[in-house]
């Protein structure tokens, strides 16, 4: 089946899609967006976190078919300017804070700490602790995550 949705903005269709198959392989494997990372495809680690309708959702559990019509935000997408170089000062600050090691988690890690600003832009560190609770990280041990998400609202605050 041919599965037409928005991208970051753009108009995207993939063709001959199984309808077992998920928007996250779709995203990856038939559209070039590598960046919503495959860690466990079964809605238990949140590396594959994305917005679908402005909802973080986990990619991996969502079928392609489902995202017809829809807008899906990727961690491609949450770059400030026109460039993808131009970092959003949340991806600036989790490289700041030292929060990205092996960086499997962190595409996921970045797309629920933008959502997270967006709706709590000064969080406490439960809210913080709360809105990631579903992103496992086998690297760090979170602290440098929480700095990271502190250094971002401090900023975007400023
Ligand atoms: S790959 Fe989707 S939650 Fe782990
Ligand atoms: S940095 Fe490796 S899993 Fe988080």
């Amino acid at each position: 089946m041919r599965v037409s949705f928005t991208v970051n903005g753009t108009p995207v269709q993939a063709d001959d899609v199984w309808p077992g198959e998920s928007l996250l392989y779709v995203l990856r494997e038939r559209l070039g967006l590598p960046g919503s990372k495959n860690a466990c495809e079964q809605g238990e680690c949140g590396s594959c976190t994305v917005y679908l309708d402005g909802v973080t959702a986990c990619a991996c559990l969502v079928a392609a078919g489902q995202a017809e019509g829809r807008e899906v935000g990727t961690v491609e997408g949450l770059h400030a300017g026109g460039e993808p170089d131009d970092l959003h000062p949340v991806q600036q600050a989790y490289l700041d804070a030292g929060a990205v090691q092996c960086g499997f988690c962190t595409p996921g890690l970045l797309v629920a700490t933008h959502d997270l600003l967006a709706r709590t832009p000064r969080p406490s560190d439960p809210e913080i602790r709360e809105a990631l609770a579903g992103n496992i990280c086998r690297c760090t041990g979170y602290e440098k995550i929480l700095d990271a998400v502190r250094l971002a609202a401090q900023r975007m605050g400023e």
